[in-house]
This record gives structure tokens, sequence and C-alpha cells, in this order.
């Protein structure tokens, strides 16, 4: 008869596994038991702490709507989704030749919405969004630096008040979104506005958790883009501006010293793009590099 303790359950359960017919998840649930047990002990975890955690995952759960996943918010100030991204980047560039070279990716974060206006380059994407206006210009180009010609790039932010379009109304207006394509050189540029620091939500479960751990819940201000081409590996990224408060203490731990930019500020009148400016404005210059989807086939012979 089976004998289940403190001692021999772990190896109980792992044995439970053995009719897993998915190679891969029986890898992931062992895994998964191995270390939530180790962790169990480690802390010599009481029945009222993990009634508890219950209770707060109950929680999460029922905070979570369509419109507001609390899992993931989780995931990110628990840092798991930019381990997740990180991993998946490094894995990449060890199967594919030149894949470091290709702009470092990010977290999706949870304010993406699909089915942003498709406008022409050089295009406000935030008229009437206050903040203050920024020209965001660069190239899309391959790990050589050859130029991807109608290259995708799908943007979202913020505004300069902290606030994206989600968060301030219900039923939500689209704003400071758009998607627009490279030109023959692989270019790209749009006016938006220099995206401010900002708190991520923290009225449900991990508000409660990130005040319990002492911790903040700001991020540096920031741009988000999911850039892709034909033929290479589609990356969602964010352009972080230099300086701004909370660059060095991320919430969700997503800034890469390679995506942080200077927002060069120029007085009123004509800008790169033609554009005359009545107010003071910024320039954010940034290349974006993609990886090959695979591998190009060796020549023949
Ligand atoms: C954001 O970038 O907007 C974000 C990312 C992760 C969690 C919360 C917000
Ligand atoms: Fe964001």
């Amino acid at each position: 008869m089976a004998q289940y303790n403190e001692t021999t359950v772990t190896q109980a359960v792992l044995d439970s596994l053995a009719n897993c017919p998915d190679p891969r998840f029986k890898r992931i649930m062992a895994s998964l038991v191995t270390h939530l047990h180790a962790f169990v002990r480690e802390v010599d975890l009481t029945e009222s702490e993990w009634a508890d955690a219950v209770q707060f995952l109950m929680e999460t759960g029922k905070g979570s709507t369509p419109n507001r996943n609390e899992f993931i918010l989780l995931s990110d100030t628990l840092g798991v989704s930019m381990l997740v991204v990180s991993l998946a980047q490094a894995r990449k560039s060890a199967t594919l030749k030149g894949a470091t070279e290709a702009t470092e990716a990010t977290v999706e974060g949870p304010f993406y919405w699909k089915g942003a206006p498709d406008v022409p380059l050089g295009a406000n994407l935030a008229d009437g969004v206050p903040g203050e206006p920024a020209l965001y210009c660069g190239r899309v180009t391959d790990i050589e630096g050859r130029p991807l010609a109608g290259a995708l790039l799908d943007v979202w932010s913020g505004d300069g008040e902290g606030n994206y379009d989600v968060q301030l109304a219900d039923p939500p207006t689209m704003r400071a979104r758009g998607r627009l394509r490279t030109d023959a050189e692989g270019r790209y540029y749009f006016w938006s506005i220099k995206p401010s620091a900002y708190p991520i939500p923290d009225d449900l479960t991990t508000g409660t958790m990130l005040r319990r751990m002492g911790r903040k819940n700001w991020r540096p201000g920031h741009l988000h883009v999911m850039v892709s081409a034909n033929g290479h590996v589609p990356l969602t990224t964010h352009l972080f501006v230099a300086n701004s408060p909370h660059i060095d203490s991320d919430a969700v731990f997503a800034v890469r010293n390679s995506l942080v930019v200077e927002f060069e500020k120029h007085p009123p009148g004509k800008a790169l793009d033609g554009r005359v400016m009545a107010t003071p404005y910024h320039v954010a210059n940034y290349d974006f590099r993609l990886a090959p989807a695979r591998e190009p086939a060796m020549a023949a012979g």
C-alpha cells in the first residue's frame, strides 16, 4: 500500500507521470513538481500561507477579463515574461547564424490592440493626444544592414501623461496607435508624442503583491513596436526614453541598453520630414534589424 509523507510524496507525484504520452509536457510537469515541492520545503510553507496563495490565485482569476489579464501582469512583474522572451531570442541566436545581431526583443505588455489604423509614412499617430510631439525615424534592415522595403511597423504607446487609450474610457477610442510600412530604402518616419513614465495597474492582486514586496509599479517612458517583414523573424520590442524616470527600475524588467534612445529636443521650426512645428519637438532615431526566418539555403554546386 502506498505510504505518502513529506519525504515520499514528491517521488510519488513524479511516478504518476509514467503514462504521460507527451514527452515535452511530461518534462515540464516533472520539473514543475520538483521545483514546487523544493520551494515548499525550502521555505517550510505553512497551511495558512498556502491557503493565502490559493486565495490570491483565485482573486487573480476573478479579476481577469477579456480586457484585463491579471495573470500576465503577475508574470510580467515577476520577470517571467521577460525571461521567456529573452530565452526565445537567445535560442534563435544559437540556431540561426547572425540572429544575435537582431534588435533585442521585450515583452508585449497588456495594451496591444490588434487592428490599429494603416497610416502613411509621416502620419501623426497622436493628433490631439497630450504630450510633447516627437518624430520617430530610422530604418528596418536585415542583420547585414540591407534595407527591408515594405516592412510593417505596428506602433502603440501611452500619452505624455502616462495613460493608454484603453485606460481612459469604456469602451475606449483608439489613439497613439498605427501601422505603417517602410519605403523602398527601408526607411520609416512618423509623429507621435514622447511617452512619459507611468504606473502599471495596481488595483488588483499584482498591486497587492508589489506593495507587500516593497516594490514600485512604475515603468519608464517607452513606445511599443512590432516589426515584421517577409522571410524574417517578427520582433516585438520597445524604444525606451533615455533618462526617463524609472529607466533603472522598470516594474516589468524589460529595459535593454540597446533599446534606450535619446529624444533630441528641437526648437519650433521645420522638422526633418518638412513638417513645420509651432512648438518644440523631439526626434528619436532608431534602426531595427530583423533576423532571417531561417538559414539561407546553401548555394548549389
Ligand atoms: C506596458 O508596457 O504598458 C506594460 C507592460 C507590462 C505590464 C504592464 C504594462
Ligand atoms: Fe507600455
